[in-house]
């Protein structure tokens, strides 16, 4: 069973079938909503809204450890994350569809680690790739299938927002070596690496970043939500090919 992360414009799945919720608890809280089950693509998999059913948690307040503990704790074999960032990169424009590779975090203040308490000696983990090879090939493969279009690799910033980024921001993310940038890719990656749970993350570009393209002046939000409702259908897609694998 697939873990399914549901980020802004997939707050349900609606090609779930027979869904059935479940309230948890963990040791660190409860997770950003009801874990929902049912079958997609004919594969049993969970799905847990990262910003709740209502869509009312912000990025810097999601319980990233809660949702990965549940997730951990009902055994799933890997975890999909969907997320909505901004482009940086000149061809990821909107409604690009894109596996990242990296990860450059400028969060702060987040509650980022299980490797807190108890242990008498410092754990450390390997985030050399942050995001597990097996389950990006998984989406690739699924978007050959799907008949769409995934850009394979790209540099995901993680910063703490809410608030969008400057334009000056953005030619810094650029330096950096950033190709998008999003708000709640970490400490996601992060916790499942703690928990040892592979995890890959299928972006949706809904903008272009601040300062460029489109955005030169002004992020225009009113706009994202038509880019995202349809990129998310082809997002879902994509999805239910992965969870089905063709290996
Ligand atoms: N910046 C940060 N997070 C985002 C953006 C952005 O431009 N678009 C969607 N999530």
């Amino acid at each position: 069973m697939f873990g399914i992360i549901g980020g802004s414009g997939l707050v349900k799945l609606a090609a779930l079938n027979a869904p059935r919720r479940q309230v948890m608890r963990t040791p660190y809280g409860e997770p950003s909503g009801a874990l929902t089950f049912g079958t997609l693509a004919g594969r049993e998999i969970v799905f847990v809204a990262r910003h709740g059913y209502g869509h009312t948690i912000a990025p810097h307040e999601i319980n990233y450890r809660a949702n990965i503990w549940a997730l951990k704790e009902l055994g799933v074999e890997g975890i999909f994350a969907l997320s909505t960032v901004g482009g940086i990169r000149v061809d990821l424009v909107p409604r690009s569809l894109v596996v990242p590779h990296q990860v450059l975090d400028y969060t702060h203040s987040r509650v980022s680690t299980f490797l807190e308490r108890g242990a008498n000696a410092v754990t450390h983990i390997d985030f050399t790739q942050p995001y597990t090879q097996r389950l990006r090939q998984r989406l690739l493969d699924a978007a050959v299938h799907a008949g769409e279009t995934v850009i394979d690799g790209a540099v995901y910033a993680c910063v703490q927002g809410p608030r969008l980024e400057t334009a000056a921001e953005v030619n810094r993310l650029e330096r950096d070596g950033a190709d998008i940038v999003g708000m709640t890719g970490m400490p996601e990656a992060t916790l499942a690496r703690e928990a040892e749970l592979d995890y890959a993350t299928l972006s949706v570009v809904v903008n272009h970043a601040a300062g460029r393209g489109d955005s030169k002046t002004r992020v225009e939000l009113s706009q994202l939500d038509a880019v995202l409702g349809q990129s998310m259908v082809r997002a879902v897609r994509v999805l239910e090919f992965a969870v089905r694998g063709h290996a």
